[in-house]
Parts: structure tokens; sequence; C-alpha cells
């Protein structure tokens, strides 16, 4: 759908997202023809840079992140002429005038800004835009996360910025949300009558969110090692999955039905406390190991450090206390450094109640689905099937395979492609609201509590290139339950 003319300035322009996600993403739904020709992109940050070298920079992300065949050098003229540059202080009075007077003239279309920062710049990055006249009606605004680093931080970044954009022209990013495979469990479960009658605790035995990653810390030592995984990926991307998965059917698919069935769930979270943290949460550390390219290092050496309490690591069971899911483990498990890079979650139906098969027949497993978030995009279904030929009967489990890829071969847009656009045309499903936000905090908080004890285990180590902590797979294979690597 096309989107009407807009401006788009990015705080923060010349930092790794705006380089690998923002400007690329804008690329592609250039070329896809859904930019109006007058719609521009302003970089700002702190180096004071020519315009002429801010394009240059430009130039160099779209080659490093756009494959080849889809950046025609016409389209990549085209894009970087809708490209400006203003060089801001974001914490001084410097550059703020000029980015006022290069606003000027497209006060008559929608504004986003995109904070592409440091949460400790969006205070006064807010102030500002207030103070030079910049936060009219027609502009947005949009963070990343995480927002705060706990709930009382949380709630001051939220009240700081509501001072001067309203909620319904703040938009938190959670670039999960708008992965086509996420968006796409929304369809899976509403929009098929098979599945929702068994979406209970009645038929499931539990669930299992793995987001794993092979990569390491990639040049963002000095966040991460103050951020760790708990904040980093379960505080947002893996409690938003939880959401969709858990969720009961909003009334409808609107910003505000979706996000108040997302907190009901939130809310819902057993709560673990201080004193059950150590039995229900497992956090690790990589050293050296292997990946698929070789030996890497360790997370200390990675970041020329002596030690660290930052976790790359973390294995949760979490429960939802509710009349659909009680006594339905959910167990989450995300990483860096980890065996494959893979995102998936994985639904385990409980087991018949009865066999009426000899014990020749082989065990019978319980039905999986497997919705494959990435790479590899697909769903499938595990189901047990008699051993084709004459061997007498003889169970096997077989998948249903439904892969994105195959059926579709169409190239997949990246989550930024579509927020960013969602944003121009004022939608905010896709987007964590404030209570959300806050509720995931209040969850994790007595997380972070526990572990900041100077009595606390500090994080298990794990050799990078596994699956993690050997305590990651006694948490689960005390429940008599396994990890589903690879989805099997
Ligand atoms: C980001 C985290 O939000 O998500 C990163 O800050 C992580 O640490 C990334 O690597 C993973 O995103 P994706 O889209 O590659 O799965």
């Amino acid at each position: 759908i096309p989107v009407s003319s807009f401006a788009l300035v990015v705080f923060g322009a010349t930092g790794d997202l705006a380089r690998r996600k923002l400007l690329p993403a804008m690329f592609q739904r250039d070329v896809a023809g859904q930019l109006p020709d007058d719609a521009h992109i302003f970089g700002a940050a702190r180096a004071r840079l020519a315009e002429g070298e801010f394009l240059l920079l430009a130039r160099q992300a779209i080659e490093e992140h756009v494959p080849a065949p889809e950046r025609a050098a016409a389209s990549v003229e085209r894009f970087l002429a809708r490209l400006r540059y203003v060089a801001v202080e974001a914490t001084g009075e410097e550059g703020w005038r000029e980015l006022a007077v290069a606003l000027a003239s497209v006060q008559d279309r929608i504004i986003v800004f995109y904070l592409a920062t440091g949460p400790a710049l969006f205070g006064p990055i807010c102030e500002r835009l207030a103070r030079f006249g910049l936060a009219g009606g027609n502009t947005r605004v949009v963070v990343e996360k995480p927002v705060g680093r706990d709930l009382a931080s949380a709630q001051a970044v939220n009240t700081m910025i509501g001072s001067v954009f309203p909620e319904e022209r703040t938009y938190r990013i959670d670039h999960y949300l708008g992965k086509e495979t996420v968006q796409n469990l929304m369809a899976f479960r509403f929009a098929n009558g098979l599945f929702e009658p068994l979406w209970n605790a009645a038929h499931i035995d539990h669930v299992q969110i793995t987001v794993a990653e092979s990569l390491g810390v990639e040049g963002r030592a000095g966040y991460y090692d103050t951020a760790g995984a708990l904040r980093d990926m379960v505080q947002n991307h893996l409690l938003q999955l939880l959401c969709l998965v858990a969720m009961e059917p909003p009334a409808r698919l609107d910003a505000d039905a979706v996000r108040d069935e997302k907190l009901k769930v939130l809310c819902a979270l057993e709560p673990i406390t201080e004193a059950n943290a150590a039995y229900n949460v497992v956090r690790g550390q990589y050293r050296a190991g292997a990946s698929a390219s070789g030996p890497v290092p360790g997370y200390l050496e990675e970041l020329g450090l002596e030690e660290s309490p930052a976790e790359t690591f973390v294995a949760i069971k979490a429960g939802v206390k509710n009349w659909r899911w009680a006594g339905v483990p959910f167990y989450l498990r995300t990483g860096k450094r980890l065996a494959a890079r893979v995102s998936e979650i994985v639904i385990t139906f409980r087991a018949v109640a009865h066999s009426v098969f000899k014990p020749s027949a082989g065990p019978i497993i319980a039905n999986r689905l497997v919705i494959r978030l990435q790479p590899d995009e697909g769903v499938q279904l595990w189901l047990m099937i008699k051993d084709p030929g004459p061997g007498g009967m003889r169970l096997r489990q077989v998948p249903l395979d439904m892969s994105f890829a195959t059926a579709f071969g169409l190239r997949n847009p990246d989550a930024y492609e579509r927020l960013v656009l969602d944003v121009v045309r004022g939608n905010q499903t896709l987007f964590m609201r404030r209570d959300e936000v806050e509720a995931a905090w209040r969850w994790i908080g007595p997380i972070l509590e526990a572990w900041s004890h100077p009595a606390a285990e500090p994080p298990k180590p794990y050799t990078a290139g596994t699956w993690g902590p050997a305590a990651a797979i006694a948490l689960i294979e005390r429940d008599g339950r396994t990890w589903a690597d690879g989805g099997t």
C-alpha cells in the first residue's frame, strides 16, 4: 500500500542500526515503489559530516547490506537523492536550529523522528524537539528497545517521552513483531479453525520458544555488556513471542485490541521471585569454542575484559497463570554463540491417552507444531504414521512441512521495512504500548534483583558453538522433557 508523503529523521544516523537496518530498509521500500517521490530522509548525528560524506556512508551501507541483484545503480542514485544530513548535538544546542530550518519545508507532512540512539539520549532529544517547535501533531517518535533497564527507569523514560509525544504518537519498536513469520503467528492461530480448539492446557503439554544466535556480540560491546541477554532479548522479543502464542483472540485486529490481549498475558505471568529464580532461570556466558567458520574467542576475550557478570544466554521456565494455560510450562531460551542460528516456537501436544499398539511398534511421540521464525521460515506439524512397507506395524514420526521459500519463493522483507512504514501509516499494532513494556519489566525485575545479590552465582560458562550451559538442559529435563533442537 503506498504511503502518504513523509519525512523520516533518523537520530543516530551514523550508527550501527541506521547503517545495518534503517537505510537498507528504506532503500528496499523505495525499490518496491512504496515511497512517494517527495519523501525525504534526514540523517542527524553528532559527527560534523558534510552531506557528501553522509551520502557515502549511506551508499556503503546499501552496498554492504543489500544483495547486489537487488540494488540497480539507478535505484541507489534515486534513493541517495532523498537523503539530507544535519549535524546535531543531542545533549547540546548545536544543530537544532539548522534541523528546524531543514524541516520547515516538510511541515505539511507526517514527520517521523526515529531515535536510533542509546536510551540515555531519548530525554534530551525529545525535550529539544519540543523546545524547537518540532513536535507538533504531524510528528511521531520511534524508540528502540530496550526502553529502560528496569521498571523504574522504563517508567521514567516513558514519562519523559510522554511529556512531549502522546501515546498515540509514540512507537516503541520490537523488531520481532515486524518479522513476516511472527505476524504469521496471528494468521496461523486466528485464520484457521483447526488449532484454536486445541490451544490450551487440556491439549498442549508445553511450549518452547528458542531464539538462538550463532554470532557473538559483534561490535556492540559497550551496550551489550551493560544489558545482557535478559534485557536485550527476553524482556522484549521473547516475551512478545510468548504473548502472541498465549493471548486470547482479540476482537479485532486493531492496535489496542491486540495490545490489550498481550498485556493480559504479561500480567498473568507466574511471578519469578528472588527466592525461586535460581530454580527457574539459568544464565550463561560463552567461553572460547567453535562456530561454523572456525575457532572463536570467549565473551571476555572478545571484549577484552577480565570479568563481567553479563549473561550471553538465558533459559527460563515460565508459566501463564490463567484458565487457558494453567500448568503448561513455557520454556524460553536465547543466547549468543549457540550451535545454530534458529528462532522457533515449538508447541508439544499431550500424549495419546492410551496406546493400542504393541511395544514392537515403537514409541508414540507426542505431536509437535513447529513454527520456524528464521531461517528456513515455515511451519511443520509432526505426526505419527505407520512406517510404510512390510515390516508390520511400526510407528514413525514425520513432518507435514510448509516452507515459505519453497511455497512462495519471495524475498522475505526485513522487519524494519514494514515497521517504519507502519509508523508513517499511523498503525501501532506491531509496536509495544507503554503498559506492555512496563508489565514485562515488572516480571523481569526480580530476576535482575536475584542476580545482583553479592552471593548470587555468576553466569554459568558454556562453550561457544553448543546449546548453552548444561544447567539449561537440566532445567527442562528435570520435568521429563527435552529441548527440540531443530524442531524434531
Ligand atoms: C536485537 C538485539 O534486538 O536483536 C541483538 O539487540 C540481536 O543482540 C538481534 O542480535 C537479533 O535480531 P535478528 O532479527 O537478527 O534475529
